[in-house]
């Protein structure tokens, strides 16, 4: 099977919807480059498939193609998530890995979690410890079970310790490494597109960003944000009416635009000052973000993403996973709060906002790490895969 070291087995990287990608990227590079770890093999388990959710961020990323796709596809949570258990199940019995790596919290990190922890191979959980302590939120219950079940657990920020302790997670299994997803950010950042180019080339007029070059992007995908007519139009109207004092650039999530057709709200995406468009690839979002004034949205990723670049990020939600990102970053909570919102937008046009500092180990070396530490503890490991 192509070992490399002493160590038996592969180590299976999974990943399953756009934001694992740039989790995974650097991570996969940093396990090919140890020659004692044995072979990484990426799976997909095919969550996200769209062109524009999938393979341009791979080539952005410069991801390899994965060995093995497992081509769930969308439906409810309960069949993709059944969906991907019922596919890697087979995957572990032809490849016997020595671990399962897993990141983030989507539903094929805890489905493929699940899966793996049955059969006794050990779950390495990437980005372990968040929580947003809103259960409502899908993603919180797939990182508490996740954490569960991992054997080793990876952190970001050190207030993901005193969770994971709090749920009865022993500290010999948790490793603060910092953030691999800032690990691409600092790897790519001289490879961005620039934003004016990304505006040019999808259609906005000239004058779109104005004499003083400033614009905000947007994205929105939370259910509790886009999955309701009122709490979309909601969303909407704020949107339009930040507008009015910036113009905005809408990169928006396919479940987004299909509910703004079922709810007739695509009159309220119709302004001059609105440039809406469909999912961007990693290097144009990363030119954007850069080039912003400020960042609006309700991505997880995101919040971490402008608290590294230092751009002013105001995150649709009532709570975050992510707090470090608030208290030592450029992010604030803001929900749906339309006042608030737009007296944060006037005082950021004003100051320029909070300007925040990198956060603790969130260095681009996160990864390089990970692949030091895994390496050791698999070396001192029994080896032992139950069919
Ligand atoms: C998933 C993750 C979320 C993450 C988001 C980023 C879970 C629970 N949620 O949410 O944490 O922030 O990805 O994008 O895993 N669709 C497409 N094309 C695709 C994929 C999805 O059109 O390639 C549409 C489908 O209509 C699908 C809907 O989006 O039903 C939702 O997709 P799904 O994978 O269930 O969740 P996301 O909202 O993408």
């Amino acid at each position: 099977m192509g070992n490399a070291g002493d160590i038996p087995g592969v180590v299976l990287c999974v990943v399953g919807a756009r934001p694992n990608y740039m989790k995974m990227a650097p991570l996969l590079r940093a396990f090919r480059a140890r020659p004692d770890l044995p072979r990484s093999i990426l799976v997909h388990t095919g969550q996200h498939y769209d062109t524009m959710m999938n393979d341009r961020l791979f080539e952005d990323l410069g991801l390899p193609r994965p060995e093995i796709n497992l081509e769930v596809g969308s439906a409810t949570h309960a069949v993709q998530t059944a969906e991907v258990i019922r596919r890697f199940e087979p995957v572990l019995d032809d490849y016997l890995p020595s671990c399962v790596v897993v990141v983030g919290d989507v539903n094929s990190t805890l489905a493929c979690s699940l899966v793996a922890a049955k059969k006794g191979v050990p779950v390495v959980h990437v980005e372990a410890g968040l929580r947003s302590f809103d259960r409502a939120m899908p993603e919180e219950i797939n990182r508490l079970l996740t954490d569960q079940l991992a054997d080793l657990l990876y952190t970001t920020e050190r207030s993901a310790q005193a969770n994971l302790a709090r749920e009865g997670i022993g500290a010999e299994r948790i490793q603060f490494v910092g953030n691999v997803m800032i690990d691409s950010l600092l790897s790519h950042r001289e490879h961005a597109v620039p934003a004016a180019e990304t505006l040019r080339r999808a259609g906005a007029p000239a004058d779109f960003i104005g004499p003083q070059g400033r614009f905000g992007v947007v994205t929105l995908h939370r259910p509790s944000n886009v999955d309701q007519a009122d709490a979309l139009a909601q969303s909407l109207e704020i949107l339009r009416a930040v507008a009015l004092r910036l113009p905005l650039v809408c990169a928006l999530h396919p479940r987004t635009m299909a509910n703004v057709e079922a709810f007739g709200l695509a009159n309220k995406l119709d302004s001059e000052r609105l440039l809406v468009l469909p999912p961007q690839g990693y290097l144009k979002m990363l030119g954007l973000m850069s080039a912003a004034t400020l960042v609006l949205t309700d991505s997880g990723g995101m919040q971490e993403e402008t608290t590294a670049l230092a751009v002013p990020c105001l995150t649709m939600r009532d709570n975050t996973e992510r707090p470090i990102t608030v208290e030592q970053g450029t992010n604030t909570l803001v929900g749906r709060d339309r006042e608030r919102i737009l007296k944060l937008v006037d005082e950021i046009l004003a100051t320029g906002g909070k300007r925040g500092r990198a956060p603790e180990l969130w260095d681009g070396h996160a990864a390089e790490r990970i692949a030091t530490h895994l390496s050791s503890w698999l070396a001192a490991r029994p080896v032992s895969v139950r069919g």
